[in-house]
């Protein structure tokens, strides 16, 4: 029974293949222990089997109409698409990216911190100099899908992928990465571009990031070349705060990015429609691990982290904070550490652990009222 008054938020889970079978499901089961422990709100799930098996079924990934029962969402939790059995262009582009895509959720936001606990390979890192937000274009760029293949087979072969920039979609991305980085304690804003070699499209990038700067007095910004920017991120890391990159470049960056934090198993992304036209989608960014799938194995930090930024993105910014106090709490502790940190907690030890902290946390919180 719903208590008056109460939000209730309607949430779509994707699981998808492989890991996200394991971390989705634990997700949901920490998010609904939060909002037990915060008593404002609620959420409502539905689950969509999509993915591999569903395609083996159907021969199609997702129905055509999915998006239709997407549609009426607050927000998407998916986990990953990619089967062994498949190949990687039909599970992304027939799930992942038409998602993306249909819903135009420009920007991928890819924050990175070292969390408590987790040892970056950096040796001269402390945990305070890595605290980066990528900010990755999302509709267009290198993934445009513009491009085709012609004499297939043939020693003339011939193919292409055409990088499609649009000054509304450079406009539009500019203008959500300054605003992002005036929210931040730094506000500063590094634009990553190629323009020295790509002289067309990457050239209206820097043109068009000046243009917007003007918008944004208060926050610093500068230019680096998407090169050097490899080179910053390892040798000078707390001089970078926000930045804003192309969809490859941002792409290879936050691999990067999540490495030099100790993990690419616990790195969370949003897949946002600043807008709100349409529901935004959240993930962990590592894929779906066949390797380890279906043990329990998998780490569901990137998930509960990815639970974060939704909520955030819905506004419940109090639950996001106590979310984001109970994963520290976690990765912290060597006990619950999973294989890929180096630990031997399997998923549902620190699904368990999250949940409990949680509910701590509320005791703590009643006490300190
Ligand atoms: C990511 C991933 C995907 C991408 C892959 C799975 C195609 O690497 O989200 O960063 O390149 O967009
Ligand atoms: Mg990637």
């Amino acid at each position: 029974m719903k208590e008056h008054g109460m939000k209730t938020y309607r949430i779509a889970a994707i699981p998808g293949d492989g890991i996200g079978k394991e971390v989705v499901p634990a997700g949901q089961a920490v998010l609904q222990a939060l909002a037990a422990a915060q008593g404002n709100f609620n959420f409502e799930f539905t689950s969509f089997d999509w993915g591999g098996d569903y395609y083996r079924e159907h021969g199609v990934m997702m129905p055509e109409d999915g998006l239709d029962a997407l549609r009426g969402m607050d927000a998407i939790l998916f986990g990953s698409a990619g089967d062994p059995h498949i190949p990687d262009h039909i599970t992304l582009w027939g799930l992942r990216l038409k998602i993306c895509q249909g819903f135009d959720q420009y920007a991928n936001v890819r924050p990175t911190r070292i969390l408590p606990g987790i040892k970056s390979p950096l040796g001269r890192c402390k945990r305070e100099d890595l605290n980066w937000v990528i900010v990755r274009e999302n509709s267009e760029g290198e993934y445009s899908g513009v491009g085709g293949r012609v004499h297939q087979g043939h020693p003339i072969e011939v193919a292409t992928d055409v990088c499609m920039m649009t000054r509304v979609g450079v406009e539009r991305i500019m203008r959500f990465a300054f605003r992002l980085a005036q929210s931040r304690p730094r506000r500063l804003l590094t634009v990553v571009t190629k323009s020295n070699a790509q002289r067309h499209a990457m050239v209206m990038w820097d043109e068009i990031a000046l243009q917007i700067s003007s918008e944004f007095p208060d926050v610093a910004w500068d230019k680096v070349l998407v090169d050097a920017c490899t080179d910053r991120m390892v040798n000078r890391p707390a001089s970078l705060d926000t930045l804003v990159a192309t969809n490859l470049h941002a792409d290879v960056l936050s691999d990067l990015a999540a490495a030099l934090a100790g993990s690419l198993g616990i790195a969370p992304t949003g897949n946002i429609d600043p807008e709100r036209r349409y529901p935004s989608m959240f993930e962990p960014i590592h894929g779906s691990a066949f390797d380890i799938m279906g043990q329990g194995l998998a780490n569901p930090v990137g998930t509960f982290w990815s639970g974060v930024m939704m909520l955030e993105h819905l506004g419940e910014v109090a639950a996001a904070q106590r979310l984001m106090r109970a994963i520290e709490a976690v990765t912290a502790n060597p006990a619950l550490r999973t294989r890929d940190l180096g630990g031997q907690a399997g998923t549902e030890e620190v699904t368990n652990a999250v949940c409990r902290l949680l509910a701590q946390d509320d005791a703590q919180q009643a006490i300190a009222g």
